[in-house]
């Protein structure tokens, strides 16, 4: 019998035995659950705005950078300390979005076989560096950490670098033209052990002092 109080009852059904039209309904459902979370976050000034003091990568870090994803150490690093006590204790202050503006893609991670590197700039000096990238062993004994022999004899491309920085200039970062125009020079006889020394020592240089 179909009275007037069954009709909520049909509309359920229909949407039940339909899969299409539940798989459709589901869709908008959860997507407006995730635009509500993420929109917001796309306009917040804390977000996407940079901390002061953090600038667009100068070309022998950004060419650094190049070489830390390319070699894969975020398999073994993350670049991300969680905002609790035993980690700001060993690491300092939480990381804050304001950091990682001009990081595409950045750096994070979740996965530690070794420490976070976040907050590593001037914990150690250049020398340090040079040897523990070369030879980890040689600082540290027991160190798991592969080493990386051959970025002492290869040099830094100021042609790619130069496009590097034109590129990430067209998505918005604010580069000068002086800065691009001087890429290729900055950069030039410097060996990709350089830059990533250059890039670790910049890390979390401009973080919040403290816990
Ligand atoms: C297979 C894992 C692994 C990979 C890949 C790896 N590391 Fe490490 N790293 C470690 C471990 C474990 C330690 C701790 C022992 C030591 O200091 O050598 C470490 C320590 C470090 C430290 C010292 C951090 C501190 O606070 O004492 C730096 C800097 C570092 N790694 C940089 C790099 C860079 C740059 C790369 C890529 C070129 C890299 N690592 C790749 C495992 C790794």
């Amino acid at each position: 019998m179909d009275t007037e109080s069954d009709k909520p009852h049909n509309a359920h059904e229909k949407i039940e035995k339909n899969i299409g039209l539940m798989a459709v309904l589901i869709a908008v459902v959860v997507s407006f659950g995730g635009l509500a979370e993420i929109v917001p976050l796309m306009y917040q000034a804390d977000t996407i705005k940079p901390l002061p003091g953090v600038k667009p990568y100068p070309a022998l870090q950004l060419a650094g950078r190049d070489v830390y994803v390319r070699e894969g150490c975020y398999n073994c690093h993350s670049q991300m300390v969680r905002t609790l006590r035993f980690e700001t204790e060993r690491y300092g202050h939480y990381s804050l979005a304001g950091e990682s503006v001009y990081d595409h893609p950045f750096q994070w991670g979740s996965k530690r076989t070794g420490p976070d590197l976040a907050r590593v700039g001037g914990r150690y000096s250049d020398d340090w560096h040079r040897i523990h990238l070369i030879d980890p062993r040689a600082v540290v004994p027991e160190s798991n950490m592969p080493s990386f022999p051959w970025l002492e004899h290869n040099t830094i491309d100021g042609q790619a670098i130069t496009a590097h920085m034109r590129t990430l200039k067209t998505i918005g970062d604010p580069y000068t033209d002086d800065e691009i125009a001087n890429a290729a020079k900055d950069v030039a006889g410097k060996t990709e052990l350089d830059a990533v020394v250059a890039y670790l020592q910049a890390l979390g240089r401009h973080a919040p002092r403290g816990n």
